[in-house]
């Protein structure tokens, strides 16, 4: 369903050219849950903005379905059927979270799939449904109705970058059930989390903006415990 060739993504600073993201190579398949892990730095968050369009690459190919991702925006990725969480979630002015998941969802929603999309994520309805999407809201509180608004939009890729982070308090099971029930969409997780990582078809391992393994959390798991596991918890190399 996804599949990204040759991908290399630099930026330069100070006229020095900084290759963020070398030579990725994947190819994901219809309704499995892809986990992303790996240090701070390594281009988690840089992979997944290529995919939605958020940046674009230096060089190499994203094909969604067969079509050539390259020249197309944002938008067009979303009528295409991606989704994005962000790592830190954006507000929206002027909007309640009701128009916000009427708007994702495509239709005017009645109270009872307001509630049910807001339940999934640990939310009350009554409580949310009419208040403005603002800075107002905590972060946690932010990135729910976020993840809310990914559910209700259904589309056939969601990509979450690094959904815990923020909502600590709440308990990592709802997230991970919340992954696991999403059968009929390919997801793209990124996290640090065992617990996300175990519910992974595969795990894609990166370091220095470079593929070190794609595969089970069992295949995985040592390379992270034995060889990474310093880096991935941002600790010095
Ligand atoms: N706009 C930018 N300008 C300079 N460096 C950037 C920019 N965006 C990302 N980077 C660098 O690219 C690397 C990968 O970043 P990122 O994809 O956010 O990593 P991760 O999500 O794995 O923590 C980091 O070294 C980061 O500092
Ligand atoms: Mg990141």
């Amino acid at each position: 369903m996804l599949k990204i060739k040759n991908l290399n993504y630099s930026i330069t600073e100070n006229d020095t050219v900084k290759n963020i993201l070398k030579d990725i190579n994947i190819e994901l398949k219809d309704n499995k849950i892809y986990v992303i892990t790996g240090p701070n730095g390594s281009g988690k968050s840089t992979l997944v903005k290529l995919i939605m369009g958020i940046k674009s690459p230096t060089s190499g190919d994203i094909f969604f379905d067969e079509k050539n991702l390259n020249p197309l925006s944002i938008n067009e990725r979303a009528n295409l059927g991606i989704s994005f969480a962000f790592q830190q979630p954006v507000t929206f002015k002027g909007l309640k979270v009701r128009d916000l998941l009427d708007i994702a969802s495509g239709k005017k929603n009645d109270f009872n799939s307001l509630c049910n999309y807001l339940s999934t994520v640990g939310l009350c309805a009554k409580d949310y449904i009419n208040r403005p999407i603002d800075d107002k809201l905590s972060g946690g509180e932010l990135k729910r109705i976020e993840l809310a608004m990914v559910l209700a939009r259904n589309t056939k890729l969601n990509i979450f970058d690094e959904p815990e982070a923020g909502i600590d308090l709440w308990s990592f099971d709802n997230l991970t059930k919340i992954f696991s029930n999403l059968k009929n969409s390919t997801n793209i997780i990124v996290s640090h989390q065992r617990k996300i990582l175990e519910i992974a078809d595969e795990i894609i391992l990166l370091k220095n903006g470079q593929i070190v393994k794609i595969g089970s959390y069992k295949d995985v798991l040592p390379m992270i415990e034995n060889n990474v596991c310093n880096k991935l918890r941002g600790e010095n190399e």
